[in-house]
């Protein structure tokens, strides 16, 4: 039997998304010039995996989420969900930013309400609202405004305002960037415990290894602008896992190297 403490994928069905990139290379116009971001890019996500992005500041991570969130077109190459060409935005892939960008006006209720708003679907789904509160740990904040709310709190808002429309595949951008240490610690358990129970595929840009090692079952690093895959890491290890584990810690000195960062090691 598969133990709480020896879950290595999402305990419920598999609802995710498979992503697939093929030969993807962007670049944005810069007066008569060319600004490459992203340098033939293939990959492919299965559904339900967690997957970690790493790289240099300005390589073209958030480029290519928006890319995979259907918010750009890439000028080369494919994007795919579930083997279907992306050509826009859909409720079912998301996109968490890394500053929570609720409305202020609106009570954290209706800030999560926002979407299924959108889509028409309010009255029919409104008690998923309720559900998705608690599933990110703020039940009885349903009334209060943004501003009343921590940083890590608002975070959470953020992810429920995405979770309310169940996505099979989020994307997060450095979604704990700005969280003090002992949040963010808190939220990465949070995280990891949404994506097991929910099922969804999750593609996770971060600049903190641990972060990704702790949470991700593969680790893609970039180069520099543009971004090329210098190289892809299967973390095996069971969840939940600890920092200290010595197998994460050689994993960690193996992406410090290719990141060239072996000084910090
Ligand atoms: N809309 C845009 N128009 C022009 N240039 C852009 C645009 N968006 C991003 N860029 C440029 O593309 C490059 C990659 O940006 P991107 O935001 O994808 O990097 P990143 O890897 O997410 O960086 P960071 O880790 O600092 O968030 C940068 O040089 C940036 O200036
Ligand atoms: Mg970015």
């Amino acid at each position: 039997m598969v133990t709480a403490t020896h879950k290595t994928a999402p305990e419920a069905g598999i609802t995710g998304i498979s992503v697939q990139l093929r030969n993807l290379s962007h670049w944005f116009d810069k007066g008569s010039e060319r600004l490459p971001v992203l340098d033939r890019i293939d990959l492919d996500v299965a559904a339900g995996e967690s997957v970690a992005l790493l790289g240099p500041s300005g390589c073209g991570k958030s480029t290519l989420l928006r890319l995979m969130a259907g918010l750009d077109a890439p000028r080369e190459g494919k994007v795919g969900a579930d083997k279907v060409r992306i050509i826009g935005p859909d409720p079912s892939r998301l996109l968490v930013f890394q500053d929570p960008t609720l409305y202020p006006w609106r009570t954290i209720r209706q800030n999560i309400a926002l979407g299924l708003e959108a889509r028409g679907l309010a009255c029919e789904h409104g008690h998923r609202v309720e559900a998705t509160l608690k599933q990110v740990g703020l039940e009885g904040f349903g009334t209060a405004l943004p501003h009343e709310l921590s940083g890590g709190m608002a975070q959470r808002a953020a992810l429920a305002r995405v979770l309310v429309n169940d996505p099979g595949l989020l994307l997060l951008d450095e979604p704990l960037g700005r969280l003090d240490a002992l949040t963010r610690l808190t939220m990465q358990a949070e995280l990891l415990r949404l994506w097991q129970d929910a099922g969804f595929t999750s593609i996770l840009v971060t600049h903190d290894v641990e972060e990704a090692l702790l949470l991700a079952q593969r680790i893609i690093i970039f180069s520099a602008r543009p971004a090329r895959i210098l190289q892809e890491i299967r973390v095996d290890a069971p969840y939940p896992r600890h920092r200290d584990a010595p197998e994460l810690q050689n994993l960690r000195r193996d992406i410090l190297e290719t990141l060239g960062h072996s000084h910090e090691l």
